[in-house]
């Protein structure tokens, strides 16, 4: 997340995240599901304007934007897809953020927002999230609260399973319901393209209709062939065991698996609970070349982007 302040004006671009490890290691009381996950930001972005206000309202402005201001995106977005229309009171993620901030400080103050949005929605990206936990650090900005980091954590941990993550730099584990974040360093950045198909996938869906699974993959292979750093190993070792199950869900998965199969990528992989998917390349070279084939056949929004620390 970076953050820039002009006089009164917080602006935080705030990454999307992939994940390159996901397994389920089982459904807990609280009806989630507990997870070993390991996810990196990456450097597709979105915006957000935070200015505090005396009148005590919360107004939130969004705005989305169909290209990607990330380094070297190509974006061809669907006319299929159209506009999508994000909420803007309480059933926005970033919206109850600072409603959570005010009460838990108990602020009289108001705040004008303006969100833009390049991160597509429910696509597997955590976009929501994101701007979520961009939310939280500029509410405490803004009004110039006293908070700790772990008063940040927990209401991160309120607002959903992956907030926290953006919360902490780059790469990390994720455990629990993917609250519990254990950064990871020392690995290399990586070249992807990422497709997000015009139908996206609800998260809540997906992880209902999966199954219990016998055998469970433990982080640690991928976590030592990302320190390799060799692209092959590190492609033999990509795993989300929510994958199958999106694949009933949704045709575009399968499409999806087709297409970076004659993609001529290294290795590929949906992202989180779809439907997003994406490719590991060699190089930002070799990742401009394969967007473009892809961008031909009209799967979705595609994007050219690196991993971030
Ligand atoms: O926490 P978040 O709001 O992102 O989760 C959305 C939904 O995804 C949850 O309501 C739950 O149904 C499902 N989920 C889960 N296990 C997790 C994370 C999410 O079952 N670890």
């Amino acid at each position: 997340m970076h953050i820039r302040r002009r006089d009164d004006l917080f602006e935080l671009w705030t990454p999307a995240k992939v994940n390159l490890h996901l397994e389920v290691l089982g459904r807990r009381s609280d009806g989630f599901h507990e997870l070993e996950t390991l996810m990196c930001p990456i450097d597709l972005y979105d915006t957000l304007y935070v200015r505090s206000e005396t009148t005590g309202r919360i107004r939130l402005e969004c705005e989305q934007v169909g290209s990607s201001l990330a380094n070297g995106s190509i974006d061809s977005q669907l006319s299929a897809a159209g506009p999508q229309v994000l909420a803007r009171g309480p059933d926005n993620l970033v919206y109850r953020a600072l409603e959570y901030v005010r009460q838990e400080a108990g602020v009289k103050l108001g705040a004008t927002v303006r969100l833009v949005k390049r991160i597509p929605v429910a696509a597997g990206l955590a976009g929501g999230s994101s701007d979520a936990a961009a939310a939280l650090v500029a509410a405490v900005g803004a009004w110039k609260l006293d908070f700790t980091s772990r008063d940040l954590l927990r209401l991160a941990a309120r607002l959903g399973s992956d907030v926290a993550f953006f919360l902490s730099a780059g790469w990390a584990v994720c455990r629990g319901r993917g609250e519990i974040v254990q950064p990871v360093t020392g690995i290399g950045n990586l070249s992807l393209v990422v497709v997000s198909p015009p139908q996206g996938l609800a998260t809540a869906e997906v992880f209902s209709a999966l199954s219990r699974s016998r055998e469970t993959r433990s982080v640690s292979t991928l976590l030592e062939a990302l320190r390799d750093g060799r692209i092959s190993r590190i492609a033999g070792a990509l795993h989300n065991r929510l994958q199958p199950v999106a694949r009933r869900m949704s045709p575009w998965i399968a499409r999806l698996e087709d297409a970076f199969d004659q993609a001529g990528v290294d290795g590929h992989l949906m992202s989180g609970s779809g439907s997003s998917y994406f490719g590991l390349c060699r190089s930002a070279r070799h990742a401009r070349g394969v967007a473009r084939r892809l961008s031909a056949q009209g799967l979705g929004r595609v994007f050219v982007v690196q991993s971030r620390d």
